[in-house]
């Protein structure tokens, strides 16, 4: 198939890196040149395992030219949908990448589908992308078909959950735009659904939704546990093996970070307030993710002060096998220490230079010179972390590293 990518972002790198590999034709457009060339040389810019590898053994195109995509089958829109001041999704991308499309349209001969795999709130392929498409005088289901297919890819497993994704959800417009989607993923494994657009954009936000506050309650659950003088990791244990309840995102911590579930939750709640409908427990289990992680800088302050401290933190990515540090809970950590007149001296394998970038005025150092702080905080759990010699230390674990139990004196955020 002949299948034109919009964004060379996160979402539509994978996608493009992995449908190539799969021997479909792949015009990947972008504005910015530099990540262009980059991807060209078979160089990922993002820091995601498996993707280097996979562009120096495939052909993609790359442009920031529209017109290139003339000749497509497929269109998938992956641009970014980041957060406005108040919350809401911005649409700006999404606009932008529907009305060059729109122009691309206006003088294509033949039928094809455009697919929206951003994540959006449910309305927008129908009240947005649509109407801009239409704008290009050809009529939806007659001369281009539309579908939603969400994505759900974990970062630092973007590439294998492509490869094995858990479901395939095909919003569509009609069968027949459906059927262009089913055609590409007729070799996957996977339970396929085919459903109403608005109700793939929803099934997106869903289970987000579902995974932030399965993160919170177990988080709520810990403090808790933490107050009681119990593990939460054993009750975790206990709990999960209902298979009604599962085994998986169940552990007790700083709380859930990233460029998604975050933002995603946020997106929900402010379409579900512009609908009349007051998401109540969504709003909690942000309110309780918030302050989550600030959880471990009060169980600091009940051993060393922080005025004149250096504090050391072990990890700063938002979860380990990342160079992401979008809303991660090592943000608010740094800032509560050097608001408290702390000094902090930071680590983190793939992270440093995103991270710096945030923060220019603290120190960064091996893992090594991070333990020789007067106290230190684990926050990501990378797997070297269970190698360090944590003896002698004063160590709060956000993220249960077994071998920081070595420490002198050791708190877990929840256990
Ligand atoms: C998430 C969704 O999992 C994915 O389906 C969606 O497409 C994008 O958002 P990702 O942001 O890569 O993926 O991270 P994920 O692995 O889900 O972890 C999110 C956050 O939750 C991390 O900060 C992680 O540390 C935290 N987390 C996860 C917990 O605190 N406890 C858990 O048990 C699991």
């Amino acid at each position: 198939m002949r299948i034109s990518v919009i964004g060379a972002g996160y979402v539509g790198l994978v996608a493009a890196a992995c449908l190539a590999k799969l021997g479909h034709a792949i015009t990947l457009v972008d504005i910015d040149e530099a990540k262009l060339k980059q991807i060209a040389g078979g160089i990922s810019p993002i820091h995601e395992p498996g993707l280097d590898e996979i562009l120096s053994q495939v052909s993609v195109e790359t442009t920031s030219d529209y017109e290139r995509i003339g000749g497509s089958d497929l269109i998938l829109i992956c641009v970014g949908t980041p957060c406005n001041q108040d919350g809401a999704m911005s649409l700006e991308y999404i606009e932008k990448a529907a009305r060059q499309v729109s122009r691309v349209l206006r003088l294509k001969a033949n039928y094809c589908v455009v697919a929206v795999r951003s994540t959006v709130v449910p309305g927008t392929t129908e009240e947005l992308v649509i109407p801009i498409l239409e704008q290009s005088g050809k009529k939806v289901g007659r001369d281009f078909g539309v579908c939603m297919e969400p994505e759900f890819l974990q970062e630092g497993k973007a590439v294998y959950n492509y490869m094995n994704p858990s479901r395939i959800i095909i919003g569509q417009l009609d069968e027949r735009s459906g059927d262009v989607l089913a055609e590409l993923y007729k070799h996957v494994k996977a339970p396929v659904i085919r459903t109403s657009i608005r109700t793939a954009e929803m099934i997106k936000l869903a289970s987000n939704a579902f995974l932030g506050a399965r993160i919170s309650l177990i988080n709520e659950i810990g403090n808790m546990c933490k107050a009681l003088g119990i593990d939460t990791y054993e009750v975790a244990k206990g709990v999960g093996l209902d298979d009604r309840i599962g085994s998986k995102f169940l552990n007790s911590g700083i709380g859930f970070g990233g460029s998604c579930l975050p933002k995603d939750l946020r997106a929900l709640i402010a379409r579900s307030r512009q609908i009349g409908y007051e998401p109540e427990i969504l709003e909690r289990v942000l309110k309780l993710n918030d302050g989550q992680a600030l959880r471990m800088v009060e169980l600091l302050k009940t051993h060393v002060s922080l005025k004149g401290a250096t504090i050391g933190i072990l990890g700063l990515a938002f979860k380990p096998g990342t160079d992401d540090v979008r809303d991660c809970g090592a943000i608010k950590i740094v800032e509560a220490l050097l608001d408290g007149g702390a000094a902090v001296r930071a680590y983190d394998p793939a992270a440093m230079d995103n991270f710096r970038k945030l923060f220019p005025q603290i120190g960064y150092a091996g893992p090594d010179e991070v333990l020789e702080s007067d106290a230190v905080l684990i926050v990501t759990e990378w797997e070297e972390f269970e190698h360090l010699d944590y003896t002698g230390k004063i160590v709060i674990d956000g993220r249960r590293v077994s071998k920081a139990r070595e420490a002198r004196i050791y708190e877990g955020v929840c256990w």
